[in-house]
């Protein structure tokens, strides 16, 4: 997978090279490209905002950065077959343009749809996508519109809270978009055992040892009936789904938790 960022503060994606998702990139399973936007302002202050039409508090991202910095991730992976630009990966630009969908282009936005498991699943199954990071109260709309009208676009929201750039946001997809990609994590059975896989919270975990400053590890843990050990852990995930996201639950599962002890 490709992945392009574009923001006004590269440093921030320093700690990619860090954890997992350093190995990846390493290992070329992952290739991320960090643009920054000022690279595409002519003027002598590397000016990026401006004060919005029609009034009202703070400053908007300029459409002209954005349009130029855009155009030219675009041009140079969608660019001509007889290109052989080979990344990390082996791919050439051959392969971006057999993609004919072309990347997808993401920004964050708390108005943009909410960032959940299955999203990360279908931002995984892709070959190439592009971050944009805003600042300030956002960016010119017809960045959006425009490109939009040239190949696919999304908004979207890490939830209903505002940061003050996509940075952290993007951040956060990245981490959980890489870590669905083949080969990227170790034991790909833990990733079908983790809350949001089954639509349902992940069940209370232990280890050693079997008793901890007074408190024991639940004894079907330790029983060695894999039955039951599959069985306390599902209740336990039904109960805790209930009591912390019943919203999770489709209606007729999402009565109050006292009926899970029945
Ligand atoms: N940018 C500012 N707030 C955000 C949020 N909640 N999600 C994604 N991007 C953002």
């Amino acid at each position: 997978m490709r992945i392009d960022i574009l923001t006004i503060f590269p440093e921030f994606f320093s700690v990619l090279d860090v954890s997992l998702l350093g190995k990846a990139r390493q290992s070329g399973l992952i290739n991320v490209f960090v643009h920054n936007l000022r690279d595409h302002t002519h003027d002598r202050h590397n000016t990026v905002d401006d004060t919005p039409y029609g009034g009202g508090a703070g400053m908007v991202m300029k459409p002209e950065p954005w349009g130029e910095a855009l155009d030219a991730i675009l041009d140079e992976t969608t660019s001509d077959v007889t290109d052989e630009a080979i990344d990390a990966t082996g791919d050439t630009a051959a392969d971006a343009v057999a993609n004919d969908a072309g990347p997808l282009l993401i920004f964050p936005s708390p108005a943009g749809d909410l960032f959940t498991q299955k999203m990360a699943r279908e931002l995984a199954a892709e070959p190439h996508l592009v971050f944009g990071c805003g600042r300030y109260e956002g960016i010119d709309q017809r960045v959006f519109d425009h490109f939009a009208s040239r190949g696919r676009v999304r908004l979207v929201s890490l939830g209903d809270y505002v940061l003050n750039g996509g940075e952290v946001a993007v951040m956060a997809m990245i981490e959980a978009v890489g870590r669905l990609i083949p080969g990227m994590v170790g034991n790909p059975e833990s990733l079908v055992e983790e809350s949001h896989e089954d639509g349902l919270l992940e069940y209370p975990s232990y280890t050693k040892p079997s008793s901890w400053r007074g408190l024991d590890v639940p004894p079907v843990l330790l029983s060695g009936n894999h039955g039951a050990i599959a069985t306390w852990r599902h209740d336990q995930q039904l109960e805790r789904t209930r009591r912390v996201r019943p919203d999770l639950l489709p209606p007729a599962n999402a009565e109050p938790a006292e009926g899970v002890h029945e």
